[in-house]
């Protein structure tokens, strides 16, 4: 199939006309008064996920016509494409399969069906959830799609490793001996599984302390190490290729640490988790859990990846995080564009990177587990589709990735919300909030949620003043996404509605969200300056980098 470039699609015409005529001074509260259905229109559930979008700069017309756009540029193609396994990564000839690795194998899911859950009993195929139906219900889309005869091979290989995975993790759970895990991985072998440990914090089983190191910087692992025994201690080696140098350089210092301070069974102390196992067994590491080519780094959680999250939170709560994930595949998979919560976010995020020219998104999570989520949202928006070229390597004449950075809230009020409120760029906010809390402290969680309801109400409503140093314009957009509580299964539908919306506005640019060149050439000329650090030789630098190379060998 070959992708329709926004560009050129009568759609992104359609839309610049709009924004001409009426949406460069769209006054959200005006929207507001004009249609007192506004929050009913523009909000809905998805599985697991509420989303309140009436607090952005669209009306139903404009909605109209991205939604042409999405179809002009063949989203639900391209989406149907990754789903029936075609090669869609094209510069690396991959197909796309990360979804798989949370599709019940079919033994389970009949299973499932003849005892259903009772809150899935009133479920009907293609029902969509009441437009209010808060407190929020999975209910919508539950019948689920088959799976590309093609690709059952690959889910019986996918459910073989998971039950090895899991009941890995589950020995490991029962074995007091070992303390800390220490997981060695950088990027995707990093970000999810911490962000996921980090967020679903109450299911941790106590006793188990879980550290995760990724930076080549000496300082993480060297003080670590002063705190943790090799007898104590399993290490998790994750890399997908096996030969990221960070990771590499990590793992050989935590081995040679753990054989000088007397550990022999590096058998039982060190795990790898890699679509390489060659490497891994050639640098003397014997267990591992595979996975495969078709799981991008950054969409790799659900993978072999995810087993510091698997130990931390046990086989069957890692089961649900799955499951909440599949939920939400199959809410993307089968839901009209309309009412499709994937879609429709990453259609305001098109909105407002080409016609508005918003060069970020900041990222509000209400809730302190959460507080990796940015981190993790940056690789996942950024490494995707943060790229110059369409498909065909020609250049892009409009914009892709925003930046993607936030802290939780209410933290992040007390440091930029000034320049979100009074500041000369307007930038998006999404909060992301929970609605019931973990913990009992009286007064906490209440304080919080009228914070997170009050930074929207104050960037929409803003205040006049005349004195200019007091006024705030408003009329400043945010999203609200809203999870009735932070479990395995919601945390796994929020993931999964992320990745999917970065797959749609990458399939209306045009590009491939799958690659990730751009981080090559850096460590090409780290491995040449490392060489020149040591020998001093800077012929053929540019004069800043000889400059500085001179300044960091100065004793
Ligand atoms: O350098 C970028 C990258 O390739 C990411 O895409 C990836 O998540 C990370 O490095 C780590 O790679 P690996 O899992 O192969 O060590």
């Amino acid at each position: 199939m070959n992708p329709i470039r926004c560009d050129r699609t009568p759609a992104w015409e359609a839309l610049n006309a709009m924004l001409n005529a009426s949406g460069r001074v769209f006054d959200m509260r005006c929207a507001f008064t004009l249609d007192t259905h506004r929050f009913e229109a523009f909000s809905q559930s998805a599985p697991h996920v509420f989303a309140d979008l009436s607090k952005n700069l669209i009306d139903c017309a404009t909605e109209q016509l991205l939604f042409d756009l999405a179809d002009q540029c063949r989203v639900a193609q391209h989406r149907d494409a990754m789903f029936a396994g075609e090669k869609i990564n094209r510069t690396e000839q991959r197909a796309v399969l990360h979804w798989l690795l949370r599709t019940p194998s079919p033994v389970i899911a009949n299973e499932v069906k003849q005892s259903m859950h009772p809150e899935t009993m009133d479920c009907r195929a293609g029902r969509h959830c009441e437009e209010r139906s808060f407190p929020l219900r999975h209910c919508e889309e539950r019948s689920d799609a088959a799976i590309a005869v093609t690709l059952e091979p690959e889910l019986a290989q996918v459910h073989a490793t998971l039950d090895a995975m899991l009941a890995f993790a589950e020995m490991v759970r029962a074995d007091e001996g070992i303390t800390d895990i220490v997981n060695i991985g950088i990027g995707g072998s990093d970000l999810g599984p911490q962000m996921a440990v980090l967020a679903l914090d109450e299911f941790v089983l106590p006793g188990k302390r879980f550290h995760f190191i990724s930076n080549v910087d000496g300082h993480e692992l060297s003080a670590l190490l002063k705190r943790i025994q090799p007898q104590n201690t399993l290490f998790l080696i994750a890399s997908k290729t096996f030969t990221t140098v960070e990771t590499m350089t990590n793992v050989r210092s935590a081995k040679a640490w753990f054989e000088a301070l007397g550990g022999t069974d590096i058998g039982c102390h060190f795990v790898a988790l890699t679509t390489n196992v060659v490497a891994a067994n050639a640098f003397g590491i014997n267990t591992t859990f595979g996975f495969w080519d078709w799981v991008g780094g950054r969409y790799s959680v659900w993978s072999a990846i995810g087993l510091p999250l698997a130990i931390a939170i046990g086989g069957q709560r890692f089961r649900d995080f799955l499951a909440g994930a599949h939920d939400m595949d199959e809410h993307f998979r089968s839901a009209p564009l309309e009412r499709n919560l994937p879609v429709r976010l990453a259609l305001l995020d098109v909105w407002y990177r080409n016609f508005h020219g918003f060069t970020s998104r900041s990222i509000a999570p209400y809730h302190n587990a959460l507080r990796r989520l940015p981190a993790y949202l940056q690789q996942l928006e950024m490494e995707s589709n943060g790229k110059r070229v369409d498909m065909a390597g020609e250049a892009l004449p409009y914009g892709t990735a925003p930046v993607l950075w936030g802290e939780p809230g209410t933290n992040g009020q007390h440091a930029y919300f000034q320049m979100l409120h009074q500041g000369t760029d307007r930038v998006p906010v999404e909060f992301v909030v929970v609605k019931k809390p973990k913990h009992n402290l009286p007064g906490h969680h209440r304080l919080l949620l009228a914070n997170a309801l009050a930074q929207a109400q104050a960037l929409m409503q803003g205040r006049a003043d005349a004195s200019g140093h007091k006024d705030f314009p408003g009329n400043r957009p945010s999203t609200f996404l809203l999870l009735d509580e932070l479990t395995p299964t919601s945390l796994g539908a929020l993931i999964a509605l992320q990745e999917h919306r970065v797959f749609v506005s990458g399939a209306i640019w045009g590009i491939n969200s799958f690659d990730q060149w751009g981080v090559e050439l850096g460590k090409v000329l780290a491995k040449d300056l490392e060489i020149r650090l040591a020998n001093g030789d800077s012929t053929g630098l540019d004069g800043s980098t000889a400059g500085l190379l001179t300044c960091l060998r100065c004793p």
